[in-house]
C-alpha cells in the first residue's frame, strides 16, 4: 500500500507582535499573569498592512515550492483552509494561485482548487481531501497543497480578544512522504454547537467558556472513536500528541482529559491506584452528578502525580512553543503544534524516525478528529529548514496605539487604507489595492 503523508512544510507569521503581558495587560487593567500563566500566551503575530490571508498564504506556499525545488506541473491541487475568507464565492486558492502564478513561468490551470470550512478543523480536513485523493490513486503523480491561513481577529472589547493571532502553514502532500506518514485510522466527536461562528459577519460570535466544554466533550468521543479503530492506547506509545491549540491553557485541560482517557485499564491506572486510587467508573454511581464529581476529584488528583507531570513534560509542553509566541492561527493551530514538537525533537537530538505522533484536532460548531502520524527518516533536515525563530525574531512590536490602528486596518467595514505598514515589504506577496470588480490584488514586491 502506498504511504501517503505530509513531505515538507513551511510557516509564515504575521509580521507585527503584540506583547500581551507587557502592552495589551496593562491596556485593559489587568495583570500579565492572566496571560502569561493563566492562557500560556507571551505575544500574538498580527499581519502588518499589507498583509493578509492570502499574502500570508502564498508567501508560506512559495517558500515551499522553492525550497522543495518545485513547479507548478507537479501541484494536482491547491486546498486553502480558512475561517477568515472575504469572498464567499471565489476560493482563496484561486487568489494564491494568481499569486504564485506571478513568480513562476508556468501555471496552475491544472490543479483543482478549493476552499474548506469548519472553523479550526478545516486545515486538518484539507490534509484529508488530499489523502484520500492520493489513495484513491487520482493524483497522476502529482502532490497537494494544503495550506491553512487565517487572520484570527476578534471585535474590540471581546474577550477572544486574548487569543488573536494571524498566520499561514503551508503542507506538501505526497506519496512515499519524507516528513510524516498519516494513519488511516481517525477518531471523530461532532455535533451540532454554537460555541463559535461567524454569521454572515466578520468578527466571531463566541461564548469562549462554553467553547473550552465543547472542545473536551468532542475530543473525548473523539479519542473513544478513534480507539475503536486503533486498538487500546498507551502514553507511550506516542512522542509527542500535537492539539489544536487556540490557547496553550486550553492544552492543559484537554490533555489532562486525554491522559485520563488513555490510561484506563492499564498498568498506569493500577501503578497510580495506590496513590490516588482508581478511576471512577460510571456503573458504581446511582446518578450522572456525583459520577461526575469523582471524576473531577480524580482527575484533580491526576494532574498532581509525577507520572502525569513527565508525560506533560515530554509529550505536551514541547508543542506549545510557536503558540506561546503568535496566538491562535485557528486552522493552521494543530499544525504549529506539531512543527513545535518536532523542532523541539531536532533541537533536544531526539532520534524520532519510526516514532508516532497522535495528533488532536478541533473546530467549533462543532468537530474533533484524531489521527496517528508515523515520523519519516528525512524529519530532521526537513525540520531544520524551517526559518519560524528567525521571523519570530524580525517582527515588529507594536504599542496599544499601533494595535488600535492595525486592528481597524484588518476590520473589513473600516478598512483604514491610510495606514502604512510598520514593515518594509521585500521577497514577498503584498496587498496590493483593489480591482474595478471589489476583488483584493496582489503583487510581488522584490
Ligand atoms: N494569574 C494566573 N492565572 C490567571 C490569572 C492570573 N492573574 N488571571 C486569570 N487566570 C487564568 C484563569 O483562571 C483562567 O484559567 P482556567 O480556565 O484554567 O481557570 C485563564 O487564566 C483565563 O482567564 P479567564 O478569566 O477565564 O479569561 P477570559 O474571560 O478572558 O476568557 C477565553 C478566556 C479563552 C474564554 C477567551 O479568551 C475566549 O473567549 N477566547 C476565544 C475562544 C477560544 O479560544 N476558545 C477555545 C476553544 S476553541
Amino acid at each position: 500500500m502506498v504511504t501517503v503523508g505530509i513531505d515538507a512544510l513551511e510557516i509564515h507569521t504575521g509580521k507585527l507582535a503584540l506583547d500581551l503581558g507587557e502592552t495589551f495587560a496593562p491596556a485593559q487593567g489587568e495583570d500579565p499573569d492572566k496571560y502569561r500563566k493563566g492562557l500560556g500566551l507571551y505575544s500574538s503575530s498580527f499581519p502588518d498592512a499589507h498583509e493578509d490571508i492570502v499574502t500570508m498564504g502564498a508567501n508560506a506556499a512559495y517558500r515551499l515550492l522553492k525550497r522543495k525545488g518545485l513547479e507548478p506541473a507537479d501541484i494536482g491541487r491547491i486546498d486553502v483552509a480558512t475561517e477568515s475568507a472575504f469572498d464567499n464565492s471565489k476560493p482563496v486558492s484561486t487568489y494564491i494561485a494568481g499569486c504564485l502564478e506571478q513568480v513562476f513561468d508556468s501555471n496552475f490551470h491544472h490543479a483543482n482548487k478549493g476552499e474548506r470550512k469548519f472553523a479550526c478543523i478545516a486545515g486538518t480536513q484539507s490534509l484529508d481531501d488530499a489523502y484520500n485523493w492520493i489513495r484513491a490513486g487520482r493524483n497522476r503523480g502529482r502532490s497537494a497543497l494544503v495550506i491553512a491561513t487565517d487572520t484570527a481577529l476578534y471585535a474590540r472589547g471581546d474577550a477572544g480578544e486574548a487569543t488573536q493571532g494571524a498566520g499561514a502553514v503551508a503542507m506538501l502532500i505526497s506519496e512515499d512522504p519524507s516528513l510524516l506518514e498519516l494513519s488511516p485510522e481517525q477518531g471523530f466527536g461532532s455535533a451540532d454547537e454554537t460555541d463559535f461562528l461567524k454569521p454572515n459577519q466578520q468578527f466571531p460570535s463566541v461564548d469562549g467558556k462554553r467553547s473550552v466544554q465543547v472542545y473536551l466533550a468532542r475530543m473525548r468521543e473523539a479519542l473513544s472513536d478513534f480507539e475503536s479503530v486503533s486498538g487500546s492506547m498507551h502514553p507511550d506509545d506516542f512522542a509527542y500528541v500535537p492539539f489544536h491549540t487556540p490557547f496553550p491553557g486550553m492544552v492543559r485541560k484537554a490533555a489532562l482529559l486525554g491522559y485520563r482517557h488513555i490510561i484506563r485499564e492499564t498498568p498506569i491506572e493500577a501503578e497510580l491506584a495506590s496513590e490516588i486510587g482508581r478511576q471512577p467508573r460510571p456503573e458504581a454511581f446511582d446518578d450522572e452528578s456525583t459520577y461526575l464529581e469523582a471524576v473531577r476529584e480524580y482527575t484533580d488528583e491526576l494532574k498532581t502525580t509525577d507520572r502525569y507531570q513527565q508525560w506533560y513534560e515530554a509529550a505536551i509542553e514541547p508543542t506549545l512553543s510557536i503558540s506561546r509566541s503568535v496566538g491562535n492561527w485557528y486552522t493552521g493551530s494543530v499544525h504549529i503544534a506539531r512543527a513545535s514538537a518536532l523542532k523541539h525533537a531536532a533541537e533536544t537530538d531526539r532520534q524520532l524516525t519510526g516514532k508516532r505522533l497522535l495528533v488532536a484536532s478541533y473546530g467549533s460548531g462543532a468537530q474533533a478528529e484524531i489521527h496517528a502520524e508515523t515520523v519519516q527518516s528525512g524529519w530532521q533536515e526537513e525540520i531544520e529548514s524551517l526559518t519560524i525563530d528567525e521571523q519570530l525574531d524580525k517582527r515588529h512590536d507594536i504599542s496599544f496605539e499601533e494595535y488600535e490602528r492595525i486592528h481597524d486596518v484588518h476590520n473589513h467595514d473600516l478598512s483604514a487604507s491610510d495606514v502604512d505598514s510598520f514593515t518594509e515589504p521585500a521577497d514577498e506577496f503584498i496587498f496590493d489595492g483593489w480591482g474595478e470588480m471589489g476583488e483584493r490584488q496582489y503583487t510581488y514586491a522584490e
